[in-house]
């Protein structure tokens, strides 16, 4: 079996979009993945991205992660802006309707799960989802504190169904990548670490090298 890669995924709060442009700039020539956080202000208490904003051609997979109350009005406008799109259990009553809508336009689609959302809340969702993405911080902000605890839910996910493939969201530094690392992550998202880094593409690196 061929190993799947691991990657970091520098992921971008913006108010407006000459703060998005900006942020794109400082990651856009080496990062894989790009998670833009989408925040309305209800959901998490911040807002991100809140508005019709306007993506240039990336080379890169872009994941929109939804901190939304109503993630099904925001997708029936927006969703050719990602690639893959990510909803979080605790906001979506509709699931696999969210789900077929998004198969029909060849979109992928993540779960999100909340740190007090447990996996037995969603084992029966899973079937739906081509990822699981694991917060390891209350959302909203850069910079939460890291809640290790959760990362042992990727291992009950991938009991569950082998082969998804799970992203962690939160407090990822060259000091704790490492645990989700070895709890077998496959995407790690990086907010302050590399977007707030005097230079991110050597930022990006080091947390690439600890993969490894
Ligand atoms: C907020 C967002 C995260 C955030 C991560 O909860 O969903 O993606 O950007 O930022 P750090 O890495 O600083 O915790
Ligand atoms: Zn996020």
């Amino acid at each position: 079996m061929t190993k799947r890669l691991k990657h970091i995924a520098p992921s971008i709060i913006a108010k407006n979009q000459g703060e998005l442009e900006e942020k794109l700039d400082r990651v856009k020539d080496f990062a894989k993945v790009i998670h833009l956080d989408v925040m309305d202000g209800n959901f998490v208490q911040n807002e991100s991205l809140n508005f019709d904003f306007i993506l240039p051609e990336l080379p890169c997979r872009v994941e929109a992660h939804l901190m939304v109350r109503y993630p099904e009005k925001w997708i029936a406008k927006n969703y050719r802006k990602a690639d893959l799109i990510q909803v979080h259990y605790e906001t979506c009553k509709s699931l696999p309707k969210l789900c077929k809508f998004l198969k029909q336009h060849k979109k992928q689609v993540g779960l999100v799960l909340n740190p007090e959302t447990k996996v037995s809340d969603v084992s029966d969702k899973l079937k739906y989802f081509d990822q699981v993405l694991v917060m390891t911080v209350n959302p909203g902000f850069y910079g939460s504190p890291f809640l290790k605890e959760n990362l042992d839910k990727i291992y009950e996910i991938k009991q569950l169904r082998k082969g998804i493939e799970v992203e962690v969201d939160g407090g990822i530094t060259d000091k704790t990548i490492k645990y989700a690392r070895d709890a077998g992550a496959d995407v790690f998202v990086s907010g302050s670490y590399v977007m707030k880094a005097e230079n991110p593409e050597e930022a990006f690196n080091k947390l690439q090298s600890l993969l490894k």
